[in-house]
């Protein structure tokens, strides 16, 4: 699409005030009130950046998008992130189908808690999860909230954790020694296996939100492989500890099948001064039904 049809779309989409309905656990929301089908004008794409920012994923129950939509959605809130081990769909570069057949025997991709691509320099900021095709049952997506795990933590503890640096790699899910290269040839999805995901990247292990100055914790069992400056069992006994703790207090929800869900709040910035602040999981459900 040229950029003259994209400018001719209408972009009022939304019908009247955003209307937000915060999960009782006080992490999510959902959204209702817009169309997103239609691309965000300047008003929509900042009522829903700051209901984001606020409660971390926010859901957008029954909307049908198209491949179209969904990238329009995606760049109204923040340009594209690159996705260098996952074959993206044929003519939507950006839009990679998280796909899996009802008697595909691969292990369940992404069952791991994770932080999407947080082994990048630049991790994105928020990525868009968008239903097309769910089982009847299951096939849901969890959240952890990593501000609330922060806040949970005595100050003792968030002063010791303060100033640390995680190591980031893809080389356990990636990498050629990784989980997703023993099945790459019985997985529908193409996985890209390549030595460039046993690279490693240094981000903080305390991220502050740019729009909340809320702090949260930024580290994930997938690809935060050690704490910079710790010795092996320091580094095994306190990421233990933390992956324990956020699953316990991140106050995980479900995102309901059928869905659009941006997650991980705060548009992509432009800078490394970006961050996830939950981690997310998919349901193992879905490793027993057919879709
Ligand atoms: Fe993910």
């Amino acid at each position: 699409m040229t950029n003259k049809s994209k400018k001719a779309k209408k972009t009022a989409s939304l019908k009247g005030p955003l209307r937000v309905e915060a999960h009782d656990s006080g992490f999510s929301a959902i959204a209702r009130g817009i169309d997103l089908r239609s691309p965000l004008d300047a008003s929509s794409a900042k009522a829903i950046r700051e209901a984001w920012a606020r409660h971390g994923v926010l859901v957008f129950p029954e909307q049908e998008l198209n491949h179209e939509n969904l990238e329009d959605f995606t760049q109204g809130l923040g340009e594209f992130g690159l996705d260098p081990f996952i074959e993206a769909m044929a003519e939507h570069p950006h839009i990679l189908e998280v796909r899996r057949e009802a008697d595909e025997k691969a292990t369940n991709f992404g069952a791991a808690w994770h932080s999407d691509w947080s082994f990048q320099t630049c991790p994105p900021s928020g990525t868009i999860l968008h239903s097309k095709v769910v089982p009847p049952v299951g096939g849901d997506t969890l959240y952890a909230d990593g501000h609330r795990a922060w806040d949970a933590l005595s100050p003792t503890m968030q002063s010791m954790l303060e100033g640390l640096r995680a190591i980031h790699s893809a080389a356990f899910a990636y990498g050629p020694r990784g989980v997703l290269a023993k099945d790459a040839n019985v997985r529908t999805m193409k996985i890209v296996v390549s030595e460039e995901a046993e690279k490693t990247q240094i981000h903080p292990l305390v991220r502050t939100h740019p729009m909340t100055g809320r702090k949260t914790l930024f580290v994930n069992p997938v690809y935060t492989v050690a704490i910079e400056g710790l010795h092996p069992e320091e580094n095994f006994t306190l990421l233990k500890f933390l992956y324990d703790h956020i699953d316990i207090n991140g106050k995980r929800i479900c995102s309901c099948s059928g869905t659009t869900v941006p997650r991980c709040i705060s548009p992509r910035a432009a800078t490394t001064d970006i961050f996830a602040s939950c981690t997310e999981r998919p349901s193992q459900e879905i490793d027993r039904l057919d879709r």
